[in-house]
């Protein structure tokens, strides 16, 4: 067993977010969190990794390889994310230095896990770009966050969680910010290459369709409660409770309407900012208006370098 979580609580001012939540995530197994906004599946990802927001407690229990690991130092914590357990988050922007390229940030991640040169790390970068799918691994290496689409620079981040080589990844909502024809291909990446690393997989989202095409498992939350779990296939042909019945009709309505489950419901803001025609377009070609996909969204440095020539931070 890998993952082992048992009567998980997390408190916010007195109030019970996460109420008693008890899965496992067995050795190479894609284990699915879903549930409706606001029933605790981030709440429980961050509990898992130690990063909770200030103000919020954890009790209960979990164990990672039968050691437990809530309320460690976050020494310890920190070593185990670097080391074991990698994450991706919903909206990429937010995991990458605006200031770096990504290049030189997939090396770090090299480097928090091995002892190599900078120049090493960064042919482990082309490496592990050209792992994710990015097209023209080479010359992506020298872009800056904000020259990607939004599909790119999921793979960025997906790269740099890989590049420590996690037994355990744990991925929130790591497609909802991106339209439906990047999803897919993000989505099957991802569920490639943790299959063909034999690594486990905990995956959240509120979409089943989603969830079905990566997930082995699902455990359905309902205001940090586990309402229902199970085998995927079980699940999709005998969902047990109204919660997963309601979530089955959400995935069927969007397999008729597919343009539906764009924007997300939980991050209408971000799925804004990567529109549909912005990513479809950059997503396939790093040499096109890669910049100009991006013209809603200025880098947040404003004295940000504005081409790859500019680097003067490596
Ligand atoms: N920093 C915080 N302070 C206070 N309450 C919080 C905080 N973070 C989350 N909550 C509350 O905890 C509950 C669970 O939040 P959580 O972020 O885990 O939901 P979620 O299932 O991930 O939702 P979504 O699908 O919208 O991301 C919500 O009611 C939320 O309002
Ligand atoms: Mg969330």
């Amino acid at each position: 067993m890998s993952l082992r979580v048992t009567d998980l609580r997390v408190e916010i001012g007195g109030r019970a977010v996460v109420d008693g939540i008890s899965f496992e995530v067995p050795d190479g197994a894609r284990v699915g969190l879903i549930g409706e906004s606001g029933s605790g599946k981030s709440l429980t990802a961050l509990a898992i990794l130690g990063l909770l927001p200030d103000g919020a407690r954890a009790t209960g229990s979990v164990r990672w390889k039968d050691r437990e690991i809530l309320g460690l130092p976050d020494r310890d914590l920190a070593r185990l994310r670097g080391d074991d357990i990698g994450m991706v988050f919903q909206e990429p922007r937010t995991a990458l230095n605006p200031l770096h390229t990504v290049g030189r940030q997939i090396g770090e991640s090299v480097r928090i896990h091995e002892r190599v040169s900078r120049r090493e790390a960064l042919r482990r970068a082309v490496a592990e770009a050209g792992r994710v799918a990015l097209p023209d691994p080479e010359r992506i290496v020298s872009r800056y966050p904000h020259q990607l689409s939004g599909g790119q620079r999921q793979r960025v981040a997906i790269a740099m969680a890989l590049a420590c080589r996690p037994r355990l990844l744990i991925a929130d909502e790591p497609t909802t910010a991106l339209d439906v024809t990047i999803q897919a291909g993000v989505l099957s990446l991802l569920r490639e290459l943790v299959q063909d690393a034999g690594m486990s997989l905990v995956f959240i989202t509120h979409d089943l369709a989603v969830l079905a095409q990566v997930a082995t498992h699902a455990v359905v939350l309902e205001q940090g409660r586990v309402v229902e779990q199970g085998a995927v296939g079980e699940l999709l042909r005998a969902p047990s409770s109204p919660v997963t019945q309601a979530l089955l009709r959400d995935a069927t309505a969007t397999l008729w309407h597919p343009e539906r489950s764009h924007p997300s419901v939980s991050d209408a803001g971000a799925a804004a900012v990567d529109g549909p025609a912005a990513t479809r377009e950059s997503d396939r070609a790093p040499d096109g208006p890669a910049a100009e996909a991006d013209d809603t969204a200025p880098p947040p440095a404003p004295e940000g370098p504005a081409d790859s020539e500019t680097e003067r931070t490596s």
